[in-house]
């Protein structure tokens, strides 16, 4: 994203890096894989609404095509009630009034009421008896509050202590004092770029990484600094500490966002000298961390990576650590925090007061009595997600033996190189067959990562047998000519 996504107006040519690569491979039908791409860029929400496309004439220069080609592809986005036209002024982008004209299930409800193979959301369902069995203990955890207002900005002291309790058994000594509970991880990640930067600042951030953490800084209007993640041996990726150090050095930024456990979307895993090293820098440039570690408590072989915090002052305000209870427990909770000097606990507590005054008491207290189970409940999770990650695997080298899946040591989803620029066609084709996807190009920067999908290994496994096998027919349609490209859902997890 640039300024003029911010002034909500395009230029020309970063559309045309937006548009990626679009062309259809036999070069026929170019009106119609246009107003797809356009189309497909507004649903899924990197192209904002209200945003002032590039006129005819200079988007007609910037992709090569005729003028006559955009003024087609335009007047179908018009049909299609995606773009507004104001004659001499320019056109808009919008929402289509009805639902979309495949006649599928809407891309803005994933769910929806069809049986869909939901694999934008790299999430689990709950653990049901144990959830249960928490919530019952912690309606009866509620009469000793009930006296109370109920309002506190820094979360419910017994929260607060279960999770301080879980980073000192993990080796980082921590108060209550230090944990601010939010609604989730992406509370968190707003919260901070609130607090630590302002719109223009620079946010170093993984090329690719977690797309909310995108729009985060988009909506912060801070400028996003993409540092690639290198390629590793066999479709792994692996952070580059040289080109990271060079990039904190040129850009300054402002904030540094990394996710050293199971990195979404890739998957890698930062070793304890890594880890290190990033706090070393951190330290000589005085660049904050907002390291994200909502992922962490799924690793599936290995031990488990010690926080990056320990790698620094216990109470340094200089590493702000992201937890979640979405992953590891259940989304629904939305419950996440941050770990960070007890200070900046204050700065950050006194900056949401204007926003919500406090997360819901009850769920907090749901959360503190899971955290007690912690252990057991990641425990049977892992030998799910191991036999998950696997099964995944083996049907992908049976299904699509030219995709080149990386084999991630935790986390909830492998990272496949498709072997040809086509993530965003297949998320289209595969939504016919009831598959919903996040395409590579959720998770960079200006249409990067096409050759890439996200599949997260989520679903149960005769549901997801069914879904590699709509996605093998997917597959097979991409090259078809007319295959028009629908919608992805708006919310990715
Ligand atoms: C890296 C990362 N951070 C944050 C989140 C969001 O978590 P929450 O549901 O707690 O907002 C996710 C969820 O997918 C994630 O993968």
């Amino acid at each position: 994203m640039d300024r003029a996504d911010i002034e909500r107006r395009i230029g020309a040519r970063s559309f045309a890096r937006l548009l990626g690569d679009w062309r259809p491979p036999d070069g026929k039908g170019l009106a119609g894989a246009l107003a797809d791409r356009i189309r497909l860029l507004v649903l899924d929400g990197r192209l904002p609404l209200q945003t002032r496309l590039p006129a005819e004439r200079e988007l007609a220069a910037a992709v090569s095509v005729s003028r006559t080609t955009v003024a087609t592809s335009y007047e179908a986005l018009r049909s299609a009630g995606v773009l507004r036209s104001r004659r001499g002024a320019g056109s808009w982008t919008q929402l289509p009034a009805g639902p979309p004209d495949d006649s599928g299930p809407s891309p803005f409800s994933p769910l929806g009421d069809s049986p869909l193979y939901d694999l934008a959301h790299a999430a689990l369902p709950a653990p049901r008896e144990p959830l249960r069995a928490a919530a019952t203990a912690a309606v009866q955890d509620l009469d000793a509050l009930l006296a109370g207002h109920g309002y506190d900005l820094g979360g419910q002291p017994a929260l607060r202590s279960a999770i301080a309790d879980r980073y000192t058994a993990r080796g980082l000594p921590t108060t209550p004092d230090q944990v601010l509970v939010t609604a989730g991880g992406v509370h968190a990640i707003h919260l901070a770029l609130t607090v630590l930067a302002g719109p223009g600042d620079r946010v170093l951030v993984e090329h690719p990484t977690y797309p909310n953490a995108l729009g985060a800084v988009a909506a912060r209007g801070a400028r996003p600094v993409p540092v690639p993640m290198a390629p590793g041996p066999g479709g792994a990726s692996r952070w580059d500490l040289d080109l990271l150090t060079s990039a904190v050095r040129d850009a300054a930024p402002r904030l540094a966002y990394v996710i050293p456990d199971f990195q979404n979307p890739t998957g890698a895993l930062l070793d304890d000298a890594g880890r290190a090293q990033l706090v070393d820098l951190a330290r000589r440039t005085s660049t904050t961390l907002l390291v994200d570690e909502t992922l962490a408590d799924l690793t599936l072989d290995g031990p488990a990576a010690m926080p990056v915090a320990t790698h620094g002052a216990t109470d340094s305000p200089l590493v702000l650590s992201i937890g979640s209870a979405s992953k590891t427990f259940w989304g629904g909770l939305r419950i996440g925090w941050i770990r960070t000097s007890a200070a900046m606990v204050r700065r950050l507590a006194a900056a949401r007061a204007g926003v919500d005054l406090g997360g819901p008491v009850l769920e907090q207290l749901v959360v503190a009595r899971l955290l007690a189970q912690h252990d057991s409940l990641t425990a049977s999770r892992r030998c799910e997600l191991v036999a998950a990650r696997d099964h995944l695997l083996g049907s992908i080298a049976r299904t699509f033996p030219g995709w080149r899946p990386s084999r991630p040591g935790g986390g909830l989803s492998l990272w496949v190189d498709l072997g040809r620029p086509v993530s965003s066609r297949l998320t289209g084709a595969a939504r016919r067959h009831d598959v919903l996807l996040a395409a590579g190009p959720r998770f960079g920067l200006d249409g990067a990562f096409e050759r890439y999908l996200r599949l997260p290994f989520t679903l149960r496994q005769n549901r997801m047998a069914e879904a590699v096998d709509r996605l093998a027919a997917a597959w097979t349609e991409l090259d078809r000519p007319g295959t028009a490209v629908a919608g992805e859902p708006v919310a990715v997890a």
